[in-house]
């Protein structure tokens, strides 16, 4: 009805807005001012996080991009080796598994059947599986050995919007939590990084007041039949994640690429007037991989793209060969999915609803799949 949309005409407008909200209650009673983090009750003790050797996040489609955000920042954290892959392919190549290896189950339902048969056959090897799930009690959770939930609230609209930005907190407070408990020292970083956590809700809040000209742009190109992502590091998984979004809501073709792949195929798709989105990193501290993707950014130009260009505010840089530039704050970089996936999820949206879409409802699609 009208009063569960909250005056919102479809929910996963409602659920877009809701997302500093979400992600504050992820953070909720778990970040500490001091900085020290409380997740005792993922029920997996600090001796046995300690003893992990390799983690291997498992999960399906949008939870799936969180997973690859996950293993950015677990190992640079943390220094443990990470897989990520997508469940419906996990269980059937004989992964190698054992009690040191920590499995990490992504799902916003509890119910994704792929998930679930990836999470029996890891207990059957005796790996220890922690669940991030956002729905109490689900199946999932259930049947693993620790859970951390992500208290994002129902989401209703079958594309996921808040609960991803909530896996993504979720993913951050492990891998924060795990570098803590096995003492990684990395100067004033990990405290940093903490103290930066906590202001996301506002950051996000931030995005979502800006969002407005990317809505404008998003109508502009209702009647594209392709449109590119492109990305590096953890922005590669954002564009991923753009690109999913695209294909669901609007029907539209859309790819993500690694930037630094473009040249090794990908370029030749480009032509006269082709919208490119890019996801351009922190231009701080991270200078080589910035410039490396002006660089791409002016190679996809020169050959007739349409740049979309999502930059940290005050990246001047990227400005001369932006056709439409999309501000975003200026956070860490393991951080950035957080501010960048919005813009993206609010083009997405209204694109489809400007080819008439029902957002919520998307054809051929439903919001967890019971089936393998
Ligand atoms: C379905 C939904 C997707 C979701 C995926 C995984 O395909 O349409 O939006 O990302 O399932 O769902 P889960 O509940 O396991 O995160």
């Amino acid at each position: 009805s009208a009063a569960e949309k909250d005056g919102f005409d479809y929910f996963m407008l409602k659920e877009i807005v809701e997302q500093p909200k979400a992600v504050a209650d992820t953070l909720l009673g778990r970040v500490s001012v001091d900085g020290q983090l409380t997740l005792d009750e993922m029920r997996l003790t600090p001796a046995e996080l300690r003893s992990v050797e390799k983690i291997v996040i498992i999960a399906c489609g949008t939870s799936y991009h969180a997973g690859l955000i996950a293993k950015y920042a677990i190992e640079h954290w943390c220094r443990i080796p990470c897989e990520v892959e997508v469940a419906s392919e996990f269980r059937y190549r004989d992964p190698i598994l054992d009690q040191q290896t920590l499995v990490i189950a992504i799902s916003q339902s509890g119910e994704s059947m792929d998930t679930l048969m990836a999470v029996r056959y890891a207990r059957e090897q005796r790996a220890r599986v922690l669940a991030i799930c956002n729905v109490n009690g689900s199946t999932i959770p259930r049947e693993s050995d620790g859970v951390l939930y992500t208290h994002a609230g129902p989401e209703v609209g079958v594309a996921a919007t808040k609960t991803f930005l909530t896996q993504l907190a979720a993913c951050y407070l492990i891998g924060l939590y795990l570098a803590q408990v096995r003492g990684m020292k990395f100067g004033d970083e990990i405290n940093a990084v903490i103290a930066q956590l906590a202001t996301m809700p506002e950051q996000i809040e931030r995005v979502l007041d800006s969002v407005e000209p990317v809505r404008a742009l998003a109508r502009s190109l209702a009647d594209e039949k392709t449109v590119l992502f492109l990305g590096r590091h953890v922005g590669f998984p954002v564009a991923m994640e753009g690109a999913l979004k695209l294909k669901e809501l609007a029907y539209m073709h859309a790819e993500a690429f690694a930037a630094g792949e473009l040249k090794h195929g990908s370029i030749a798709l480009i032509e006269d007037g082709l919208p490119v989105v890019v996801v351009v990193p922190s231009p701080k501290g991270r200078s080589v991989l910035h410039d490396k993707i002006v660089s791409n950014i002016q190679e996809v130009r020169a050959r007739g793209a349409r740049t979309i260009v999502i930059a940290e505010e005050g990246d001047e840089s990227v400005r001369p060969y932006s056709d439409s530039l999309i501000e975003i704050p200026a956070v860490p970089t393991l951080l950035q999915p957080i501010v960048a996936t919005i813009p993206m999820q609010v083009f997405a949206c209204e694109l489809a609803l400007a080819k008439g879409n029902d957002v919520d409802q998307p054809r051929n699609l439903a919001k967890s799949v019971t089936v393998e």
